[in-house]
């Protein structure tokens, strides 16, 4: 039988678990369209619960969340205030531009996720005839490309106080918002309190198999149910996609402290290593980013070697690689991985010493002049 992978890729990868199959299976179903499904709209009574707004509702994906927000936020012609590293301004295809006619004001995101609040303050369009109007505040928490940062309560509450002084809504993207609460260990609710409308997904480190939330108030969700509708994203017998949904925002929510724990042994164990560069203080969710030190070794070689040491990550950057930690990656399995990483860049090394031998024509006995 072929070993088993550790695949720390993403946590998008993680399978349903037996009690989501079980619920699967025995899930109460309607038709969703008519608004008769008895399951989704008990995900979406708790979902909106949870996060303590007015209505919420199930959306396939997480990139349709963000988009139906923004669209029914924002008029043609707006503006949104986004982060250069946020998924919806790299990693969204620019759906807002391209079906709202929504343009992207980009700031540069601080190192811990945060838009400063001067530089938003400074991206706010006068109201003029000659300007775009400014409409929404896009977040993003835990931030993702800034290495699973969290925004902290203050940062949210000083936005917050800054945004309502100018009536401009905030949209959280918090596809994991729940690895946030965990890290802050406060309930989702505190988080989502200073933000207008929020986005979260079931299937990142809570293991559904698809699906996300859009919450907020109820004439926003109307809007984007609309909005829903007009992109495709209208689902029938939905109920067997919000059953486990539901065990994603209980039981699997409570467990992400353990994801956490093992991202921060992976980051002790790792920059133990010679060749890899990494703050391990800056790791406060499931996500580790690290980088590979200048060396003969390529990203694509390190991942290979990682491979077939059956340990999978993904490049995220030049020489920066990516780990992430769910609930199928165990304290042993972050074990396996230190000693992989070690093993590859201690082979990378070795390789690359016997390359640059054999470009010189030097012997590998280390005294030079021509091999013997
Ligand atoms: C921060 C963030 N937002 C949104 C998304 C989009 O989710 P989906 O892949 O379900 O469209 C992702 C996906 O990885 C994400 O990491």
């Amino acid at each position: 039988m072929a070993p088993r992978t550790v695949d720390l890729r993403s946590d998008t990868l993680t399978h349903p678990t037996q009690a989501m199959r079980d619920a699967m299976f025995k899930a109460r179903v309607g038709d969703d369209v008519y608004g008769e499904d008895p399951t989704v709209n008990e995900l979406q009574e708790m979902a909106a619960e949870m996060m303590g707004k007015e209505a919420a509702l199930l959306v396939p994906t997480g990139t349709m969340g963000n988009l139906t927000a923004i669209l029914a936020h924002c008029e043609r012609g707006a503006e949104i205030l986004v982060g250069d590293e946020a998924h919806i301004y790299v990693y969204e295809a620019g759906g807002a531009s391209a079906l709202g006619g929504v343009a992207y004001h980009v700031i540069p995101n601080s190192p811990n996720g945060e838009l400063p609040l001067p530089a938003l303050q400074r991206a706010v369009r006068p109201i003029d005839q000659h300007a775009a109007r400014t409409q929404l505040c896009c977040i993003e928490n835990t931030h993702n490309r800034c290495g699973g940062a969290v925004l902290s309560l203050q940062y949210l509450a000083s936005l917050k106080k800054w945004a309502d002084t100018r009536s401009l809504p905030i949209h959280m993207d918090g596809a994991r918002v729940f690895n946030a609460a965990a890290s802050l260990d406060v309930p989702v609710s505190e988080i989502a309190k200073h933000v207008t409308t929020i986005q979260f997904c079931l299937s990142k480190g809570l293991a559904a198999p698809i699906g996300s939330m859009v919450a907020g108030p109820r004439d926003f969700i109307d809007k984007v149910h609309r909005w829903r509708k007009m992109l495709g994203g209208g689902m029938r017998q939905a109920g067997v996609i919000a059953a486990p949904g539901m065990i994603a925002m209980t039981d699997m929510a409570k467990r992400l402290h353990e994801d956490h724990r093992n991202a921060k042994l992976l980051a002790e164990g790792l920059s133990e290593i010679e060749g890899i560069v990494i703050d391990k203080t800056c790791v406060h969710s499931n996500i580790v980013l690290f980088v590979l030190s200048p060396s003969d070794l390529s990203e694509d070689e390190f991942l290979a070697g990682l491979q077939q040491q059956h340990v999978r990550m993904i490049q995220f950057g030049p020489r920066m690689i990516r780990a992430v930690t769910h609930w199928q990656i165990s304290q042993a399995d972050i074990d396996i991985t230190i000693a992989a990483v070690a093993s590859v860049i201690k082979q990378g090394r070795t390789s690359g010493l016997m390359s640059a031998i054999k470009h010189l024509g030097l012997t590998s006995n280390g005294y030079g002049g021509p091999a013997r």
